[in-house]
This record gives C-alpha cells, structure tokens and sequence, in this order.
C-alpha cells in the first residue's frame, strides 16, 4: 500500500513483552500486583498473562498523554497504515474521540453544522464545548425505515444559511454500511472555510481494501475518528483519532485528550491496537476478502428465501447514499411480519444468536473474517424459520422523519438548568432536557433545548407501541423539561 513506515513492526508490543520479561519486583498500581492477588476465577479464565500485560507508566513503556518513545512510534507507524498525518490512540473509544475533535475545532459559542443522525457522543461534544449547532436533516428510506445521509445540496443549503459556522462533523458510513458522497461534502465544507470532522466510527477498516467505500482519511478530512473495536480485531474501547492538514494543532488535540482521557490508560489496548493496525497493514485485504465472501454467501442464500431480503449495491441511489460496504448484512424482515425487535429475541433464545442490532424493519449482523460458514449456515437455519413461519404483515412503517424541531436553548445551557419531569404525552411545547431517541439506533428526534412537539409526541408513541425502546422517556412515560 505505498507505505513509508516498517509495517512488520509493532514497537509497543515488543516493548511490553520485553518489559514483562524482565521479571521485575513491583511496588506500583496496578493493586493485583501483576496478578498474584486475583480472584482465583478469572485467573482460572484469562490466565496469570493477561494481568501481566495490564501494566501502567514503568521504564520503557512511554506515556500516552505524553509520548515520547514507544507510544509515539506505534502511533506513527498507525499514522502511516492508515494514511494520515498523525494519529492518537484513544483508550476511551471513538465517543472520546468525537468529543476531542468538536473541541479541538470549534470554540464555545461558535456553530458547527451536523448531521442529525450524529451519535450521542456528539451531543455530549456539544454541552462540553458550549457550541451551537445547527442540524442538517438526515434523509430517510422509507422502504427500510432508516436514516441514510446527507447530499451535498444539503450541506450547501445549511452553509449558505450559517454562513459564520466554523466546523462541519459527518457521521459516515452509517451504522448498516452506507456512505455519502464524502468527497463532495469535503470539498463544499473546504470551499466554505469549514473544518471537515468525520465521525467514522464504522468505517476503520475501509482504507485496507479497495472495493470498499472511500475512507475520510484518504479524503484528507481534517480529522477522522474510527472505533479499532467495531470492525477490526482489537479490544473494545480502542479507537483513534486521525489529524490531516494543518489546519489544527496538534498540540491542542493532544491537550484535549489529556484532559478527556483517562491518566492510566490501559496498555492492554494500546498493545490491542499496536498488533491489529500490525495485521491489518499486511493482511487487511486478504482479511477483508474472506469477510466480504462471507457476507455475500449470506446474501445469496437469503435471496433464494420468499420473504426477507438483504440489499447489497442496489441501495445505492447516488445521491445520499454513494457506495456501500457489504461486510454490513442488514436482513430486511418486514415482509415476513416481524418487526427487527421481534426477531431479536428469538434469534437469541431459539438459535442461540447474537446479533450487532434490531430496529422496525431489519436486523444488522456484521461480517467478519472471524465468521465461518457454520456460522452462516446457523443463521440461515434461523432466517429459514422465520420464512417458513411468517406472520400477518400489517404496515410497521413509521414512514416519516419528525422535523428538526425549533431550538429555545443550546444544549450547554440546559445542561446547567434544573430539569423538572412532565408526562410525555402533554410535553407538547416543552424545551427538552435530555436527548429523545428510538434506540437503536438511538439518533435523536429532540435534543436538549429544543421544543418537543406534537409530532414528535405521536410519532415516538407509535414506535413505542411497535415495540422500540425510546431514550429520553421513561417507562411510566415521562420526560424532562426545563422552563425558561
Ligand atoms: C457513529 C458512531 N460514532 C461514535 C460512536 C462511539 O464509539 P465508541 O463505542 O468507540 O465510543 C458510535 C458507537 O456506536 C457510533 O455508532
């Protein structure tokens, strides 16, 4: 892949291994005392060697908040894998990341544009960083009942309307593998003066192949940040943040994420993180082959089924969605008469299946280079069931989107008010306190400081109805408010 860097190496990993070699009496965190006072049943289960490599800040092993040595090099040598300038390992996932990059961009009481279909993470960017945004509406497929992306005329419209925005943060590809047209939206946020954030926190794998969807990075977005945990072989909370351009200082993403980190970031991940951009650098494409081969065994079998269905390239409609990523198997189930949340559990407790997650009308498994054709055959076994054993199909769409409603307050200021509780039913007109969301894929209807409306009220009673879990209301059907 044209790299510049020993892609063979992984400096933090050889540098770990040496250190546990040495054998060195310890008076330091962490207090399981390199694994001699554990509870004997998880020794019995992860073994003396994985207490043994969760070491903190000793001779040799670099700091995060402040590399110098071995950190660096990793750090560098990931950098150049995944065709950046510079790259930050994040110990506190791809939310961290997406927090650090909002404030390393945008100062408090400045704009920055988003998607609407953004991940919490971004609200929570939003209060800690006293921003205010300004949402862009995310386009729906009503056939799948989904949120899919934004179009460049879009950006452009909300630009045009917003001319002192400082930031524009993209949330690509979605959770079920779709991209937008990233370069474009690149290029208009560049025109524009816009500081170009990309939450790509499902797509960290896209630059190792070339049939996949354009990674940001390779787009030179300002900067990237992508979850190693999602969809590569590395433990979860690892992410990394990616930095392109010069547009940001490098020292002030560095002091945002010592301040937003934690101060003994666990060197299990950092060695996790080292090993897979390791592997993935050699064999990513081979990897990602036998991935995509995987998914589409799957695909071909769901078609010869009669009543569910799972989209490949089809879906692409070029104009919010631009390319797909098939290790992204998303089962349609509508037509069988289930809703996603249906099928869920009877994928976990009659087949014994896990699945990444349900909504109305789908269910989403990831593919990966770990999945055997055994495993597909199991799941074939169970979309066979539900298609020999349909319901009645009554319409379960919830075919629209609520509109953006109007904001009173930015998110920051809410945050800092005394929320009271208020039956949803009668929240018309009230400014929201927290965030109102059907979960999965939990994006928001409401966000704190805009007014709930009735047509958000109706529609989250529906979905509620079908069986969808709503952040933000309560069981007895209440939410928080402020009155301002
Ligand atoms: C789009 C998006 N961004 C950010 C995150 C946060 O990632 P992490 O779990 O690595 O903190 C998620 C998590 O699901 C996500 O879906």
């Amino acid at each position: 892949m044209g790299k510049r860097l020993d892609q063979t190496r992984a400096p933090y990993y050889d540098a770990v291994m040496e250190y546990i070699k040495k054998g060195r009496t310890a008076f330091h965190m962490p207090g399981h005392a390199r694994g001699r006072i554990v509870p004997q049943e998880l020794i019995d289960f992860f073994g003396e060697n994985m207490y043994l490599g969760d070491l903190t800040e000793v001779q040799g092993l670099d700091y995060l908040h402040k590399p110098e040595g071995v950190i660096k090099e990793a750090q560098e040598i990931a950098a150049d894998a995944f065709g950046a300038d510079q790259s930050f390992f994040l110990v506190n996932g791809s939310t961290i990341g997406v927090i650090a990059m909002m404030m390393a961009a945008v100062n408090p009481h400045e704009k920055i544009i988003l998607q609407r279909n953004t991940h919490r993470s971004a609200i929570a960017g939003l209060v800690l960083g006293q921003m205010e945004p300004v949402f862009i509406q995310t386009r729906f497929h009503p056939e799948l009942n989904m949120m899919t992306g934004i179009t460049p005329a879009d950006l452009r419209d909300t630009i045009r309307a917003n001319p002192t925005a400082k930031a524009v943060l993209l949330t690509c590809p979605n959770y079920f593998g779709m991209s937008e047209n990233t370069e474009e939206l690149i290029k208009i946020a560049r025109a524009n003066n816009l500081t170009v954030l990309v939450d790509e926190a499902h797509g960290v794998h896209l630059h190792f192949h070339p049939d996949l969807p354009v990674s940001a990075v390779d787009l030179r977005a300002d900067m990237v940040v992508q979850s190693l945990h999602k969809t590569m072989p590395s433990l979860t909370q690892t992410s990394i943040l990616h930095l392109n351009g010069t547009l940001i200082d490098p020292r002030r993403v560095q002091t945002l994420l010592s301040y937003l980190q934690s101060s003994s970031p666990n060197y299990l991940f950092m060695v996790s993180m080292d090993c897979a951009r390791r592997l993935f650098a050699l064999n990513g494409e081979e990897i990602l082959d036998r991935a995509i081969e995987t998914a589409d065994k799957a695909r071909n079998r769901i078609k010869t089924l009669q009543h569910l269905y799972s989209f490949r390239e089809e879906v692409i409609d070029d104009k919010t969605i631009c390319s797909f990523d098939p290790t992204k198997l998303t089962i349609c189930v509508k037509n069988a008469g289930y809703t996603g949340y249906e099928v869920e559990p009877i994928l976990n407790d009659k087949f014994n299946i896990e699945i990444e997650l349900a909504d109305l009308n789908n269910i989403l498994c990831f593919i990966t280079a770990g999945n055997t054709d055994q495993d597909i055959d199991h799941l074939f076994e169970a979309l066979q069931y539900l298609d020999k054993n349909p319901r009645e199909v009554v319409d379960k769409n919830i075919t629209k989107l609520p509109r953006i409603p109007n904001s009173i307050l930015d998110p920051w200021e809410v945050f800092s008010m005394k929320p009271i509780t208020q039956e949803f039913e009668h929240a018309d007109g009230e400014i929201a306190y927290e965030v109102i969301a059907p979960y999965p894929p939990g994006i928001a209807y409401v966000v704190p400081g805009e007014i709930i409306t009735q047509e958000v009220v109706d529609l989250v009673t529906e979905l509620r109805a079908k069986g969808s879990v709503v952040q933000g209301v309560s069981p007895d059907n209440e939410v928080k408010i402020v009155k301002y």
